[in-house]
């Protein structure tokens, strides 16, 4: 009886609480919709120097309460000092043929770990282990881990979707603290039926989009948790967002491969809400949308040594949606490198939002064959039908310093187009030289009611930057945070 009421514990099931992970925001998350058929250019660069060569492992600066040695958490060598704290799947039932249903096996193997210190769940190599969405939930002894070594997945697709799980999650930690998810395995989305759906950009009959609700399953959601290291494992065709972190506080990800292909719809890697102190290192990702997108409520974000591409480049917003108040801040992108990519840096805002985006430092990026490599759009909007409102999300403090690498012609690599009425304050340009990767441009860069200033001549050359502060910025309490 007991055990039975502490499963219920673990494994929310009851229609409330489902309701309250659920994800409520597909508005806010209105995404791109994709350019489809264009074909790779040849590769014929000029060649500058380099913002960034790739260095050894950079010392993590975020989160501070968690441990930056990046071989933290257990591996198999640490196996005999804490032996009686694995928890292997396969003592609880789990098959691992890729076919059977393995869920029940890794509940109880975690609702067993859950209960002691450092417990590990253990997933092994050269297994393939099919669950369904699962919510792993806590409160659990600190040091939980939960290491696949082997293969993880859902069930093939939305005809395989049991009707009584979510289709907006896969695999969700919930009310953890000081828990990490490692291994030397894979965690396959099985996303391609998902991204095939007729309501999915460009996928219905002859290349439309059918109308019609098109929810397909984040692949890992972190929510209301702290204290977590993700790190050394490979996840790749998310049926929609690789992993996402909402009302967490402490993140460090290390050494993490996402990939899924450059047309998968909402593909991003990494998103992160309402969540502050988080770390995101080493890591490589190519996908089909964002490839970190940074939503409302983040503060203290360290972003570096990071790959991205193809993808949607690093992204903060969009934000402001439907007239919300959105707050961003100290946010840094060191040493990150971005190819074949549809934006580069973006910050993106909705009209009529309120709050702010400060202390934004991008430095050291190099840049390969990307679009609007540094774009500021306070203009966001997925219909042709926004009005231009009186109020915007404020930006200053934004910094980008060491730029450099090539530009997809297509679009102007420098792009600010801020809010008529709420300018863009103190934008420092430094060390910024981009070139074409093939062609010549034909719009120059652009600004709309950006302020900053240059501290070396930005290549291509931008005179519209305005200097000093706008007379027209009274302070406001819109803005504050
Ligand atoms: C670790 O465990 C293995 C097998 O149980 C044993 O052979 C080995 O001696 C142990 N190593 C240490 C350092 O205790
Ligand atoms: C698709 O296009 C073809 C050729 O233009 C047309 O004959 C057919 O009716 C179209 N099908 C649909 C479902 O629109
Ligand atoms: C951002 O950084 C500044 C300067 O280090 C600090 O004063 C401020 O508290 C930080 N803001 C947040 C929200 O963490
Ligand atoms: C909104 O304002 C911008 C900048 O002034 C202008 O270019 C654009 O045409 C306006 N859009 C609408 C829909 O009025
Ligand atoms: C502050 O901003 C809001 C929204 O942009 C605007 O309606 C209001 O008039 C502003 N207040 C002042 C004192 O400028
Ligand atoms: C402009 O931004 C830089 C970098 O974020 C900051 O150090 C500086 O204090 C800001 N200047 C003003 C006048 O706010």
């Amino acid at each position: 009886m007991g055990i039975l009421h502490t499963l219920s514990l673990l494994f929310i099931t009851t229609p409330l609480l489902l309701l309250l992970l659920e994800e409520n925001v597909s508005n806010v998350e209105a995404r791109d919709h994709h350019h489809f058929g264009k074909k790779q250019k040849i590769k014929n660069s000029p060649k500058l120097s380099p913002a960034y060569s790739p260095a050894p492992a950079p010392s993590p600066r975020y989160p501070p309460s968690i441990p930056s040695d990046p071989s933290y958490g257990p591996t198999p060598t640490d196996y005999n000092s804490t032996r009686n704290c694995i928890f292997d799947v396969t003592d609880f039932g789990a098959i691992g043929d890729g076919a059977t249903d393995d869920t029940a096996a890794f509940r109880s193997a975690w609702k067993a770990a859950c209960q002691v210190e450092n417990g590990v769940v253990f997933a092994p190599s050269d297994l393939v282990f099919m669950i369904t969405s699962t919510i792993f939930s806590g409160p659990c002894q600190p040091g939980l881990v939960l290491q696949v070594d082997g293969v993880l997945m859902p069930p093939d697709g939305p005809d395989c979707w049991p009707k009584s799980d979510s289709n907006k999650q896969w695999l969700v930690f919930y009310r953890l603290d000081d828990m990490t998810l490692t291994g030397t395995g894979t965690i396959e989305g099985n996303g391609q039926k998902w991204w095939d759906l007729p309501c999915k950009p460009h996928r219905g009959p002859n290349g439309s989009t059918l109308p019609g609700p098109c929810d397909s399953p984040a692949l890992i959601r972190f929510f209301m948790s702290s204290n977590l290291v993700v790190s050394g494992l490979r996840i790749q065709n998310s049926p929609q967002f690789h992993m996402k972190f909402d009302g967490c506080q402490g993140v460090l990800i290390d050494k993490l491969s996402i990939s899924s292909p450059k047309l998968s719809p909402n593909t991003d890697g990494i998103h992160i809400e309402n969540t502050k102190s988080v770390g995101i290192y080493n890591s490589v990702i190519g996908n089909g949308d964002d490839c970190i997108s940074i939503g409302t409520g983040c503060s203290d974000v360290d972003i570096e040594a990071v790959t991205c591409g193809p993808s949607h480049g690093i992204s903060i917003g969009s934000l402001g949606v439907q007239h919300s108040h959105a707050c961003v801040s100290n946010i840094t992108v060191r040493n990150a490198f971005i190819r074949d990519s549809d934006n580069g840096l973006r910050i993106k805002t909705w009209q009529g939002g309120t709050g702010s985006v400060t202390g934004i430092s991008f430095e050291n990026i190099q840049m390969e064959n990307v679009r609007n490599c540094v774009i500021i759009d306070q203009y966001y909007c997925l219909t042709k039908a926004c009005r231009n409102e009186t109020s915007a999300v404020y930006l200053s403090d934004v910094t980008y310093r060491n730029i450099k690498g090539t530009y997809d012609v297509r679009s102007p690599p420098i792009h600010f187009a801020c809010s008529d009425t709420v300018a863009c304050t103190n934008i420092t340009m430094s060390e910024v030289e981009l070139l074409p990767y093939e062609g010549v441009l034909v719009d120059d860069p652009f600004c709309w009611n950006a302020y900053g200033l240059q501290e070396t001549l930005t290549i291509p050359p931008i005179d519209c930057l305005q200097d000093g502060m706008p007379l027209s910025l009274a302070e406001n309490s819109s803005y504050a945070c």
